[in-house]
Formats: structure tokens, C-alpha cells, sequence
């Protein structure tokens, strides 16, 4: 095991329990275990990684607490309540960016209010204030066609911005894009949740953008996924990308992999 795994957490930085797991299991048809027994408890203002194998129960983990699956067993609450339904106080965010291809970047950006009410220069306003902090000024009348990959995450991240949720799920939303457009990204997104402050559950299977990004980084094991070890990371924010080569982040990689590669 690597030198530095952190036996105490230390979370007095952050609020009260928002997201919270016991003992979580879903089962798929009859033998499908894509997770089991996971336990977690995610504070406001935390940023959390999950990590793990392909198959291992990520997005389950995400949609269960999203409400858009039901467990089999265990509870899940968000607020304190039991999730039981898609909730409105979240926002989600995928690998592919969904947008509609005939509409421009910010009708894209104005659908979250459209479908709350009758747009008003305020949301307008809003929106292009999203699209300005995720680095889209200029680009707000443009379709999703006329955008790169990278741009259309972009415009899918001023999307959920503008749904105002506390809660961010997003998962593998840098999946798609190459390595230089996600380093990119994930400096961008490092900015943005220095401002917004909004907990957030982030989904990847990459070991450095997990890492870089969070607080906390949970590992998780192939199926039946189970948490298998949350390792904080405690560097000071906002964090330069440069971080990424000193001995403290390797070392905290190699106790990922080590997790990983146990199981
Ligand atoms: N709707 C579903 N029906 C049946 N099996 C599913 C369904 N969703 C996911 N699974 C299975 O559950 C396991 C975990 O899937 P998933 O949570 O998507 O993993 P990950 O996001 O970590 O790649 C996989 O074996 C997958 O095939
Ligand atoms: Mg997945």
C-alpha cells in the first residue's frame, strides 16, 4: 500500500450530510448484483470522485441517487429524504452532451427554465452568463453542429448550471473527448465549481481527472461493485493542473491503482 492513505477523514470544511448511502444494493433481473451494500455520505460543497472498472456500477450508483432507478435494498436519501423519484434539486450531466441540433447554444442552455415557466430576460440573461463561465461567449447563437465535441460538453455543462441545482451528477462527461480537450475541461470545471460550490458526484474511469478534481475519490471494485476505499485528496483549491506531477498526487494514483488492482 502507498505511504500516505489518510485513516482519518476531515471533513469539518464542509456542511451537512446532502447525499447518503447505507447499505445499497441493486440487483438487475435476478443475478445482475451491480452493486452491493455501498455506504457513502457526501457533504455539501464536496466534490466526489468515483472511480472503478468498466461494469462496476457507477452510473447505477448515480441513477439510483438520482431516482431514476429504484434499489433493491438499502436507502438512499437526498436532504434527508428518501429518494423515491427523479428530483428536481439535481442536475445531471452524460457523456454524450444531448443537445437538440436545432436549436442554438443558448436555446440549448434555456431549456431547464423553459420547462419550469415562460422564459424571461432574467433566464437570458442567466444563460448567457452560463455559457460565458464555462468559455462559450461568442458562441451562444451557434448550433451544435457548428461545435466541436469539447464545445458541445460545454454547452451540456451551461445547461446544467442553469438549472441552478446544489446537487451535480455527472457521469463520464469527459469521456468522450480526447486527452488534451479533457485537460482542458477539467481546469475549466476545477474554476467553475470554485464558484458555483454545488456538491457534486463525478463519475470516471480516469485515475488522474478523479483525483485532480476531488475532495474525496471513491474506489470502487468490479462486479458486484462495492465501494472499496475513499481516499481524500487534500490539495488546496483552486489547483493548477501542475499538481498532477508532483510525488503527493503519484503517490495518492498508485494507492487508487492499489485498490483497484486488489480486487
Ligand atoms: N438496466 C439494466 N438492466 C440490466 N443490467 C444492467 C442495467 N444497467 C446496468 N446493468 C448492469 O449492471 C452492471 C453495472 O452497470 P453500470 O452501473 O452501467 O456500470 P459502470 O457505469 O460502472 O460502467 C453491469 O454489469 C451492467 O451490465
Ligand atoms: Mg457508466
Amino acid at each position: 500500500m502507498a505511504a500516505t492513505a489518510k485513516k482519518t477523514e476531515d471533513l469539518s470544511q464542509f456542511g451537512q450530510t446532502v447525499i447518503e448511502g447505507k447499505n445499497v444494493t441493486k440487483v438487475f433481473g435476478e443475478t445482475v448484483t451491480a452493486l452491493e451494500g455501498a455506504n457513502f455520505d457526501i457533504r455539501a460543497g464536496e466534490f466526489i470522485s468515483l472511480v472503478g472498472p468498466s461494469g462496476c456500477g457507477k452510473s447505477t450508483l448515480l441513477r439510483l441517487v438520482a431516482g431514476l432507478i429504484e434499489k433493491t435494498s438499502g436507502d438512499v436519501k437526498v436532504n434527508d429524504d428518501l429518494v423515491t423519484k427523479p428530483r428536481t434539486d439535481i442536475g445531471m450531466m452524460f457523456q454524450k452532451a444531448v443537445l437538440l441540433d436545432w436549436r442554438t447554444a443558448i436555446e440549448n442552455v434555456l431549456l431547464p427554465s423553459e420547462m419550469k415557466h415562460r422564459i424571461t430576460q432574467e433566464d437570458k440573461d442567466k444563460a448567457m452568463a452560463s455559457l460565458e463561465l464555462v468559455g462559450l461567449k461568442g458562441f451562444e447563437f451557434h448550433f451544435p453542429k457548428q461545435l466541436s465535441g469539447g464545445m458541445q460538453q460545454r454547452v451540456a455543462l451551461a445547461r446544467l448550471i442553469q438549472t441552478g441545482a446544489d446537487i451535480m451528477l455527472m457521469d463520464e462527461p469527459f469521456g468522450a473527448l480526447d486527452e488534451f480537450t479533457r485537460e482542458r475541461l477539467n481546469v475549466e470545471l476545477m474554476r467553475i465549481v470554485g464558484e458555483l460550490k454545488a456538491t457534486t458526484l463525478f463519475v470516471t474511469h480516469n485515475i488522474q481527472e478523479a483525483i485532480y478534481l476531488a475532495d474525496r475519490v471513491m474506489v470502487m471494485t468490479p462486479r458486484p461493485g462495492k465501494i472499496a476505499e475513499i481516499i481524500e485528496v487534500k490539495f488546496e483549491r483552486p489547483r493548477d493542473i501542475s499538481i498532477q506531477t508532483s510525488r503527493e498526487f503519484n503517490i495518492i494514483i498508485e494507492q487508487v491503482r492499489d485498490t483497484l488492482g486488489s480486487h
